[in-house]
């Protein structure tokens, strides 16, 4: 694949007649707007993005009719890297114009016929995915390029995991909301699909849920595939799109907004509710704090029938990106449903986090079995966000993919052509825990483990009384393991593991038995100056974990899991180098480790 040097295209660019080059001519019509015309469109026009700009709109206009409108941190001084600005539909079409306002305050100092980005524009028939970033994640789901925020509209069909996200093509900070699409047949090799949602008149596409409509209930057929999302302009409301090619293209539905609610309210998540023969929706009254519950026979006429939360849980921030779903009790014939409420901020660590409710759903109301003073955190770590689950999954498994970023700082971490990933998808359950309340266990989903490669093994050892083991992480495999450790006989005592690197950056991790808690510190566990809120000790209640310890490493991000579920935690990190070695001791007393296991993952 070409490998794509911005340097290289700058400085040719810069030896090329300002106003003309190959197909592309500028007009600079006032300090503030240009228009550029394409002469002889190719696939693309990569358009060059300097990341400390403000955007810029670019209206695109084929014979001067407007066909979309993006926005653009184009480069003034220096190219971060181009976006791939997609001509395909226009080709033959007739004149392509883009018609440019650059942000007006920045006329004061310099006007926009001085910026590098003219010059830098290009036209090419590809554009260079490949992605050399250190920090990028070897075996997480990340977008081929540009932003990712939300998981969206996930569902299940015929062997395939469909995944659509919050995505911006042309940037990698929030902007232009659009569905980007990826699909995997096992949660962990993921295929890039066209974008599969873009904006129109009614907004930019914020998150949401699909639904197989097997029996055609909403008119498209049976086995369709319907997506509804919240259209972002001036409002948020309610759409529909409905696809027949099993999720790769839709069409959206000519009667939208579906749903024009008077206040600000989105992500609709949808399920069929087999008791009662109807399709319900929750839909996150974002600044009341609550969710609203809708149902429908067709899929396009909602009745709302009730709303939960108000006083209930964390009640920060706004409220967002819900879910229902019902699951079995660990261990009994009992069923009970939990309602999932992503919010920003206020959550444990400061900013984004995904709490839950368990109780009962009739069809139309959810009861909560808690006070509403309890709140529960589905995931312990800073980084897990904006989590739901995948619809009509096989065998009854309620599998979730979390956002691994946080609102505080999502913008700013150091990488570039990409920017996010998700969470490993994980596998729900319920279990009474010992004192007589019911949480969400979380594994990580069985597919992962196919990622394993042969492991370096350690049987019993002892640690403690200032004696630490420590153990190489795998040399080749730059940055990327499992590491599964056996405590149970520690039982008492206060285990300290901690993975470091050449440079001395450590990430510090404490089971203290006696405060049935586990912590992670990475406060000193690399780059961390891009925001004053990323330096954190997040902590877990370990209920009653019986002493397994799986931690997953992948270049940026340390997901750690109880080995029953009983607790999971999340967090980014940024060593300059690669964590090279796990250090193991106990503070005091000796304590006996039972094994402990190194995996390459091999992707
Ligand atoms: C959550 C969220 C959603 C919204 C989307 C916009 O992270 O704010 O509520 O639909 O992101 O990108």
């Amino acid at each position: 694949m070409k490998i794509f040097n911005p340097a290289l295209l700058v400085a040719a660019a810069l030896c090329a007649p300002a106003l003309a080059w190959a197909g592309i001519s500028a007009s600079h019509l006032g300090s503030t707007n240009t228009m550029v015309r394409l002469t002889e469109p190719q696939r693309y026009l990569l358009l060059p993005v300097q990341e400390a700009m403000p955007d810029a709109k670019v209206e695109v206009l084929v014979n001067g009719k407007p066909e979309r409108t993006l926005y653009v941190r184009l480069a003034d001084t220096a190219v971060d890297y181009v976006v791939p600005l997609d001509l395909e539909p226009y080709r033959g079409q007739g004149e392509v114009l883009l018609n440019i306002i650059t942000e007006a305050y920045r006329s004061r100092s310099r006007e926009a016929a001085d910026y590098v980005c003219w010059s830098a524009m290009q036209m090419s028939d590809t554009f260079d995915t490949q992605n050399t970033e250190k920090y990028r994640p070897l075996y997480h789901h990340t977008p081929l390029y540009g932003w990712m925020n939300d998981p969206n509209g996930m569902f299940y069909r015929d062997g395939e995991w469909h995944l659509y996200y919050q995505h911006n093509p042309y940037g990698s900070k929030w902007q232009n909301m659009t569905w980007g699409h990826s699909s995997s047949r096992d949660l962990v090799n993921w295929i890039h699909h066209p974008e599969a949602i873009e904006p129109d008149g009614l907004g930019t596409i914020f998150s949401g849920s699909s639904v197989v409509d097997h029996q055609g209930t909403a008119g498209f057929g049976e086995g369709s595939v319907i997506s509804i999302y919240t259209s972002c302009a001036h409002s948020q409301v309610q759409s529909l799109a409905y696809s027949h090619d099993g999720g790769l293209t839709f069409t959206k539905y000519p009667g939208n907004p579906i749903i024009p609610n008077p206040r600000e309210a989105r992500d609709p998540n949808m399920f069929w509710h087999e008791p009662s023969g109807q399709w319900v929706m929750v839909l996150a009254d974002a600044l009341e704090h609550q969710m609203q519950i809708y149902t429908s026979a067709n899929l396009k006429d909602w009745t709302l029938q009730s709303s939960f939360g108000k006083g209930y849980g964390a009640q920060e921030g706004v409220w967002e990106c819900p879910d229902l779903f019902e699951l079995p009790v660990e261990g009994t014939n009992e069923r009970k449903w939990v309602l999932v409420c992503n919010l920003n901020p206020g959550g444990p660590f400061g900013g984004s986090a995904t709490q839950y409710f368990v109780g009962d759903f009739d069809g139309k109301t959810f009861r909560c079995d808690t006070d509403p003073s309890v709140t529960k955190w589905m995931d312990y770590g800073k980084d897990h966000y904006a989590t739901v689950s995948w619809s009509n999954a096989p065998a009854d498994r309620r599998v979730v993919l979390g956002w691994m970023s946080n609102w505080q700082y999502a913008n700013d971490v150091p990488t570039m052509q990409y920017r996010s990933a998700n969470t490993l998808p994980r596998d729900l359950g319920l279990f009474r825990a010992d004192d007589g309340q019911l949480y969400l266990s979380v594994k990580p989903s069985a597919e992962v483990d196919v990622l394993r490669g042969k492991a370096v093994a350690k049987g019993s050892f002892n640690v403690g009384n200032g004696k630490e083991k420590s153990f190489a992480l795998p040399e080749a495999n730059d940055g990327v393991c499992e590491i599964e450790i056996d405590y149970a006989a520690a039982r008492g005592k206060q285990l300290t593991l901690t993975l470091s690197n050449a440079q001395g950056e450590e990430l510090a991790m404490l089971y203290d038995a006696d405060k049935h808690e586990f912590s992670m510190d990475r406060t000193r566990a690399g780059l961390s100056d891009f925001s004053h809120s990323f330096p954190a000790v997040t902590v877990a209640p370990t209920y009653d974990a019986q002493g397994k310890l799986r931690l997953f490493i992948d270049r940026c991000s340390v997901e750690a899991f109880d080995g029953d579920g009983r607790f999971a935690m999340t967090n980014l990190v940024f060593p300059t180098s690669p964590y090279t070695q796990l250090r193991v001791g106990a503070n005091g007393a000796s304590a006996k480790i039972n094994s402990l296991k190194i995996y390459p993952l091999v992707n």
